[in-house]
Order: C-alpha cells, then sequence, then structure tokens
C-alpha cells in the first residue's frame, strides 16, 4: 500500500539489492512496481515514461549505476560502469538533470574505482540515497519560496506533472502548489490534460487527488479561454533544461500557455531546482528536443484515432523564451528578471548541499 502522505511519497524506493520504479504508464487506475535489477530495465522504464520528470530521471539514473555494478568485479568495472553510464546517458535527450545525475556520479566513481568494484557500488550507493534525499529537500525549498509569489483565492493554471511523480518527491510545481495550499493562498488549480500522453490527466490529478487540493481538468486548448475569462491568476510549470540566459524546455503546449500569459497579463513561473539549469546551452536553441515515436499522437492508449499510416510529428518538449518568464522559482530563491544575471548569481551563491 502506497503511503497516501504526498509529502512521504517518492515514485522510486531502493530495495535490497535493487531499483523499485512506480509504473506510471498505467496510473492512475493501476499502481505496480517495476523491479529493476538490471541497468537494462533501468534505462527501458526512463525511455517508456515508467519513470519520467526531469529530476526523477536523473535519480533514476543515479540508481542505475549502482545497478549496473551489481556483480562486477575488479577487472570488469571499469567497462561495467562505462557502459552503464552510456546506456543510461542515451535514454532521453532533453532533461538535463539526466546528465548532470550522471556526471556526478561519475566523480564519485572516479574517486573509489582504485578501491575496486565492491567499494564504487557502495560509494555509488550511499551517493545516490542522498541524491534523492537532497532531491526531496530541494522540492520542499522551493515550494516554500513559490508559495511567497500567491494571494489567497489563487487560481493556478499547471502543465503535464512535474509533481512527486516527476522527482524524487514533493515536486516542483507542484511542491509550489502545495506549499501555496498549506499557506492557506490557493483556491483551486487548473491541470491541462497535457497530450499525447496525457501526464495532467492520469498524474497530475492523481496527485491533486492523493493531497486532496481542489482542481479541474480541461483539455490542453482551454487555456486560452480560461485567461480571457479571468479565470486564471498564475500559472506554474516545470522545466527539462534552463538555458544560462533562462529559456526554458518543457512539455510541448509550455510555450503556448506562456504566450497567453503574456497577451492576459497573468504571471508565468516556472519551478526547477538550480540542476534543472544547463549553464552550458547558452539559450533554448542549444537544448535539444526529444522526438518521439508518432503513434503516441496517432493512437490513444493503443487506440487508433486517425487514418492508419497517417504522418505524425511528437516533439515532446518545446521551448519557451526568457522574455516570458516572471520568474524561476528554485530551491535557492525565486530569480527574476535579467535572468541571465539572476541565474549566474544564483550558482555563485554557495547554500545548496548537491552531494557529490
Ligand atoms: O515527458 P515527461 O513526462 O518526462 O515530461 C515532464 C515534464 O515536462 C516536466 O514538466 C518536467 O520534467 C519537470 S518535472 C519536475
Amino acid at each position: 500500500m502506497i503511503d497516501t502522505r504526498m509529502d512521504a511519497f517518492s515514485p522510486l524506493r531502493w530495495r535490497d539489492d535493487h531499483l523499485q520504479l512506480l509504473d506510471q504508464t498505467v496510473l492512475p487506475h493501476t499502481e505496480t512496481w517495476l523491479e529493476c535489477r538490471t541497468p537494462e530495465l533501468v534505462a527501458d522504464a526512463i525511455r517508456r515514461l515508467s519513470v519520467r520528470g526531469a529530476p526523477a530521471i536523473g535519480v533514476s539514473a543515479a540508481f542505475g549505476l549502482v545497478v549496473g555494478m551489481t556483480g562486477a568485479d575488479d577487472e570488469d568495472c571499469a567497462a561495467r560502469f562505462d557502459d552503464t553510464w552510456q546506456l543510461l546517458a542515451g535514454t532521453r535527450p532533453t532533461a538535463v538533470n539526466l546528465r548532470w545525475a550522471l556526471e556526478l556520479g561519475r566523480e564519485v566513481y572516479e574517486r573509489h574505482r582504485a578501491e575496486g568494484a565492491a567499494a564504487v557500488r557502495t560509494a555509488l550507493l550511499a551517493w545516490a540515497q542522498e541524491l534523492h534525499a537532497a532531491d526531496i529537500e530541494s522540492n520542499r525549498r522551493l515550494g516554500d519560496y513559490g508559495a511567497e509569489l500567491f494571494e489567497a483565492g489563487n487560481r493556478v493554471l499547471t502543465h503535464c506533472n512535474a509533481g512527486a511523480l516527476a522527482t524524487g518527491g514533493y515536486g516542483t510545481a507542484i511542491g509550489v502548489i502545495q506549499s501555496s495550499w498549506a499557506a492557506g493562498r490557493l483556491a483551486m488549480v487548473w491541470v491541462d490534460e497535457t497530450r499525447p500522453l496525457l501526464q495532467g490527466a492520469r498524474l497530475t490529478t492523481w496527485e491533486l487527488e492523493r493531497a486532496a487540493i481542489p482542481y479541474r481538468l480541461v483539455t490542453d486548448n482551454s487555456v486560452g479561454s480560461l485567461m480571457s475569462r479571468g479565470l486564471v491568476d498564475r500559472v506554474v510549470v516545470g522545466a527539462d533544461r534552463i538555458a544560462a540566459n533562462g529559456d526554458t524546455a518543457n512539455k510541448i503546449g509550455t510555450y503556448t500557455i506562456a504566450v497567453l500569459a503574456d497577451r492576459h497579463d497573468v504571471p508565468f513561473y516556472v519551478a526547477a531546482p538550480l540542476s534543472t539549469i544547463d549553464r552550458q546551452s547558452a539559450t533554448g536553441a542549444a537544448i535539444p528536443i526529444e522526438e518521439r515515436a508518432g503513434e503516441e499522437v496517432t493512437h490513444v492508449f493503443g487506440v487508433d484515432v486517425a487514418p492508419e499510416g497517417a504522418p505524425a510529428a511528437n516533439f515532446a518538449f518545446d521551448v519557451t523564451p526568457a522574455e516570458l518568464i516572471t520568474a524561476i522559482i528554485t530551491d535557492v530563491g525565486v530569480l527574476k528578471p535579467p535572468l541571465a544575471q539572476s541565474i549566474t548569481q544564483a550558482f555563485d551563491t554557495p547554500s545548496t548541499s548537491i552531494p557529490v
């Protein structure tokens, strides 16, 4: 039975010698934990979106490195680590937390490789567990910073799922929503269904039900109408990768919402930990955008809704330019425009505790 206190909930857990992931492809109606005992299973779970959301992908990959070292001996230690690293790195291109976690994992490996395979695995496990705990802590801090931007009675719109399911726990955009609700600054949440894979309809609703936060599910194409009728006071979304200038890649459809928010003077907030900021991407143009199978568009839960063989384009993410973002809510505080400058300052402030 899953712990029903949302703040204690995480979509991933380490059990004895393997990683367990809550299979998000079958939520909300079925709660199944996948047992990942090989790196291939972890990689497959990430590719299939059994685990998804940038921070959750990063933490899962950290545990994936541990899984990859299980049973390794001193002779094949280096090859096993490199093969696992490459396998996981190739799963999803946009969420930068994946690469971020893998690079931290490589530092742990380099520090312990001389001690042999068993020592490497022990060190990686301790680090992955710390990374998981640190992610939850970051989200709690971020949630509380975000709640300061809300006022009693606010109706907030969110897109996709940036909740506990998308992170180590607590959530980013939904972390802000949870903290605002707890502070008495939220009336209700508009939940975009988020085509094609319906993360809003299936996952965000599931989380809000469990947290007993009032919401209404809407089709993605309702946003303009809701805003023009004055029914949205705030937008808060997550991020898969934020460039050095503040341009933000997030689930396809986010950019459309940002344009509408600008048109209707609705504050548009991005909520993400510093681990989602990629200072090596100067602008959004440098962010790789994942393109997924056309079947995700032509089929809904296995049912063909388009003529057979209809060509489809399925870009999983879009980029919202920094100029449309009111602020980025991070684990070290709220970053306001000019975002390029406030991002630089945030990294210069030694206030985070990222385990390496
Ligand atoms: O394709 P997904 O479901 O992994 O996309 C997830 C999102 O776009 C989230 O908004 C983002 O990763 C932030 S999760 C805290």
